[in-house]
């Protein structure tokens, strides 16, 4: 049943468990076509995991250990996102690795173009969950026992995967939580109970998610720090000028999302975070719709803290990321109490687990982080620089292909964008309008996409959105804009 030796895997669970795992840091430094030079990641800055100075512990991990993900192993490239994964790809081949698209809904083949909302799941995802039910399905880092300690391997393992694929600098500082949401919360609730104080202050963008207003503002109910929103331009981007006007030596923390779930725009994150530092202020990025589309390096961009969730980036829901620096996640206290975080409990005192136990109180989401460390093998083997071309081809041709639609309005102009287009359309409700894409298969999201404060910013209530994946097609792109093309003629 097993690709690897069950009983190595046993002996080695608990050293993965306790150990940094020594490995080598991906060479993250592919080419984003189209960026500006500001925003292409400069080569990683040396870390403790890619030194080669100390003479490397020897690697015990099974190399490569898929046996948590499928029967059918991926072949990762020695290096997934160099220039050469920008060629080569074949979207309909990419296409069968996802079953669900092969249904017609309404008797219509399926066009998914709500991947801002969820992303769909290949094989191996589908593969390494049902797998681990299967064969491998134990709580970890509770027992000696086979199937935990194989069950807590493939959970160290997922966290190790992650670590490589945004270029943390030790596992430790990957806490798996549900989903971005969660993540943000726990920086708030300990990081801002803790460091933020009245007097203080919070910057914030006008384009943020929901979910990176509302734990600030129930921070603020708490400490009475100030929360100061940065507008954005005409076109959709920061205002960068007014963000350096908000700047003061009383920001204590800034927290931005590095591509607009709304508008698509890909924010300068690094020059912002630079500028945040300048002030002595933390930053927290929300990565929600990036990591599905960019190379993300955390040390090179400097984030403080970093936050995702598997579900956008083709992994399951129930599992997120919360990347901070070591040193800061080292004096946060823990937010939730419970088994694993503690180190020893007595009714006088308990002491609290080492990173990252600290802050994964009770039992995780197991089964989805083998899930999410399928997807980020995914993603690695289609190669992020790849899939980050193929959409920004798709964004334009699209974009052109509604611009030509009459009363159709599109919101966001920016021209660095990721993947993500929305637009109003005249003489029609957005209800009606997804109803009637519906029929034809295709799924888009309309409303106020979690984002009321741009929708304000905007004047409006709601947009349609169109937001793109890896295995989004230009004949889909066509599909799109006949069906609306379409419904505009029946209004007449
Ligand atoms: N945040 C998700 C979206 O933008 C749910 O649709």
């Amino acid at each position: 049943m097993t690709m690897y030796d069950l009983d190595s895997l046993a002996r080695l669970a608990n050293a993965i468990y306790r150990q940094s795992l020594p490995a080598a840091a991906l060479n993250e430094t592919a080419v984003k076509p189209g960026l500006p030079e500001q925003l292409i990641p400069a080569p990683a800055k040396p870390s403790k995991a890619s030194s080669p100075d100390p003479p490397a512990e020897p690697d015990l991990r099974p190399e490569p250990s898929y046996y948590f993900l499928t029967r059918n192993p991926i072949k990762k490239s020695a290096d997934p996102n160099n220039l050469t994964a920008t060629s080569g790809r074949d979207v309909n081949a990419i296409r069968q690795d996802f079953p669900i698209l092969k249904q017609k809904i309404n008797g219509k083949p399926l066009i998914w173009l709500d991947n801002a909302a969820t992303t769909q799941k290949p094989l191996p995802v589908i593969e390494a969950i049902s797998g681990f039910y299967r064969e491998s399905n134990s709580n970890v880092h509770r027992g000696i026992h086979t199937l935990a300690s194989r069950a807590t391997a493939g959970y160290e393992e997922a966290r190790e995967k992650v670590r490589r694929l945004i270029n943390a600098a030790a596992p430790e500082e990957i806490i798996f939580l549900r989903g971005t949401t969660e993540a943000i919360n726990l920086v708030a609730a300990s990081y801002g109970r803790n460091r933020i104080h009245s007097g203080d202050a919070i910057i914030l963008t006008a384009m943020e998610h929901h979910s990176n207003i509302v734990p600030w503002q129930m921070l603020r109910e708490t400490t009475g720090v100030q929360l100061r929103i940065t507008p954005i331009t005409a076109r959709g981007e920061v205002n960068l000028s007014e963000y350096e006007r908000l700047l003061s030596r009383s920001t204590r923390l800034v927290a931005l999302t590095q591509v607009s779930n709304v508008l698509g725009t890909i924010n300068p994150v690094r020059t912002m975070i630079e500028m945040a530092h300048y002030y002595g202020a933390r930053v927290l990025i929300d990565g929600a719709q990036a990591i599905p589309h960019l190379n993300v390096d955390v040390q090179s961009l400097d984030a403080d803290f970093y936050t995702f969730s598997g579900h956008k980036a083709y992994g399951p829901t129930g599992i997120g990321v919360l990347y901070g620096k070591k040193e800061l996640l080292e004096e946060m206290p823990p937010w939730q109490g419970g088994g694993s975080m503690i180190q020893e409990v007595s009714f006088e005192k308990t002491t609290y687990n080492s990173l990252p136990y600290k802050f994964e109180a009770g039992t995780g989401n197991i089964a989805a982080a083998v899930g999410l460390g399928a997807a980020v093998d995914y993603l690695q083997k289609i190669g992020l620089a790849w899939i980050g071309q193929h959409e920004q081809e798709l964004t334009t041709y699209v974009r052109t292909l509604l611009g030509k639609i009459p009363g159709l309005q599109l919101f966001g102009t920016a021209p660095l964008k990721a993947g993500v287009i929305s637009f109003t359309l005249e003489g029609i409700s957005q209800e009606d309008l997804a109803r009637r894409l519906d029929r034809e298969g295709i799924a888009v999201r309309v409303g106020h996409h979690c984002a009321q404060p741009l929708m304000k910013h905007y004047g409006i209530k709601g947009m349609v959105r169109v937001s793109l994946g890896m295995y989004n097609t230009r004949e889909e792109m066509e599909q799109l804009a006949e069906a609306i093309a379409k419904i505009v003629k029946q209004l007449r």
